[in-house]
């Protein structure tokens, strides 16, 4: 198996790895995304991505690192083969998972192992589903309030589009009551901030338990008609942050969806496809693992870099393009915007189904789309705004 040359490892830190990092993995941080976009970085590190590829071959990477074993994934065999083997041997919950998501939610799914893992996936399982709340209704509610606003102003703007998704995103999980709860998502978005540092910054538990709290008190309500009625507060409370926390991506998947003139499921499906909201998928062997008559020892850390698989021209001839035709059983392996196997996203169905429903509600109402093929690499949704159409 090959091992990249220093330069390489060099160069997949500097092209692929850090730039990530700096856009905000937990919380996207407003000024590097938008500097991101400007200098190109998505497309920067697919193209480092393809040279490896043709300089090394489709087996795992290994980069040069004193100390650690990290292995970067170039084929979408290996890509089904690492998810499809998860959480054993390949645990979702590796070192860098843990120190960032420790910061606001230290009983999420994502970072447990063992039975408590099961036990934790199993209630997602059990409550993320679409047919057990009226998703369809509560969204269609704020987004006819947020047209009229729209009608107002004469446009659509990422702000007045994010109000509102919030108010139908905390009356999905926890009810009509929790809708002006603004301060619940502010004070979860301070501490998404503190989880991009990982280790590098202090956790602040005083906040955390706030949070937990107020939390708490919307639990137990068990507001029917929302996932909160659905399980235990004590349950419930160690999974609801992260589901809070993956609203966000939902909703900045639905701007640029429509920004391509999707519709319906299959446009929040190509959103994902084509700037994926999760860009690098890891995992971590619980034991030595083989791959191509190669042994990897135990405690490797495999490295999806999703763009790359989603965006290449060399194996997908839409590459660039919005191909909804794709979902929602794509041809290619390597397609994976809501990751794979067993550790796939549970919240997925509810995506779409909200997602979806938000597109459908806003599309006839706008000017879209604003975007055509050759689809840009970086997409800064904050960035988007959309006018009314003339006859609207
Ligand atoms: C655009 C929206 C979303 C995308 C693209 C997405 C994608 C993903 C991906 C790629 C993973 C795997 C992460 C990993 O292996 O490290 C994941 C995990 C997860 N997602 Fe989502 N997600 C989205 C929204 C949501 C929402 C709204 C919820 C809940 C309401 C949710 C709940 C979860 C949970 C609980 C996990 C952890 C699963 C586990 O550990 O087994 N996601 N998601």
């Amino acid at each position: 198996m090959a091992v990249a040359s220093r330069l390489d490892t060099g160069k997949a830190f500097a092209r692929v790895i850090l730039p990530t990092l700096a856009k905000g993995v937990v919380q996207r941080r407003r000024p590097v995304t938008a500097l991101a976009g400007k200098v190109r970085v998505d497309a920067a590190a697919v193209a480092t991505m393809k040279r490896f590829r043709e300089r090394y071959g489709p087996e795992p990477l290994r980069l040069r690192v004193t100390g650690r074993s990290i292995a970067l994934l170039l084929d979408p065999l290996d890509v089904a083969r690492l998810l499809a083997e998860s959480p054993e041997p390949f645990a979702l919950a590796t070192t860098e998972k843990k120190a960032a998501l420790e910061h606001f939610q230290p009983h999420g799914v994502l970072i447990s192992t063992g039975a408590e893992r099961e036990r934790r996936r199993a209630v997602n399982e059990d409550v993320l589903r679409p047919d057990k709340v009226d998703v369809r209704a509560i969204v269609a509610d704020e987004a006819d309030l947020l047209l009229r606003h729209v009608r107002g102003t004469g446009r659509l703007t990422w702000d007045s589009f994010a109000q509102a998704w919030w108010r139908a995103a905390r009356r999905i999980v926890l009810g009509s009551f929790a809708r002006e709860d603004v301060e619940l998502t502010d004070m979860l978005q301070t501490l998404r901030g503190n989880a991009n540092w990982a280790y590098l910054h202090p956790r602040r538990e005083a906040l955390r338990q706030r949070f937990e709290s107020r939390l708490r008190e919307h639990l137990a309500r068990g507001e029917p008609g929302s996932l909160a009625g659905l399980g235990s507060v004590d349950e419930l409370l160690g999974q609801v942050p992260h589901w809070l926390f993956a609203f966000d991506a939902a909703g900045i998947a639905t701007m640029r969806a429509l920004a391509i003139g999707g519709a319906g499921e299959a446009g929040i499906w190509e959103s994902v496809r084509l700037w994926p909201t999760t860009p690098v998928i890891l995992r971590e062997s619980t034991e030595p693992t083989r791959w191509h008559g190669t042994w990897l020892p135990e405690r490797t850390t495999f490295i999806v870099f999703v763009p790359y698989f989603h965006r290449d021209p060399d194996r997908l001839p839409y590459a660039d393009a919005y191909a909804p035709e794709n979902w929602p059983a794509p041809s290619d392996p390597g397609l994976v915007p809501f990751s794979g196997g067993p550790g796939i996203c549970p919240g997925r169905d509810l995506v779409l189904v909200a997602g979806g429903a938000m597109l459908d509600a806003l599309r006839d109402h706008l000017a879209v789309p604003t975007l055509r093929a050759p689809l840009p690499a970086t997409l800064n949704h904050f960035e988007l705004t959309f006018v009314t159409r003339r006859d609207d």
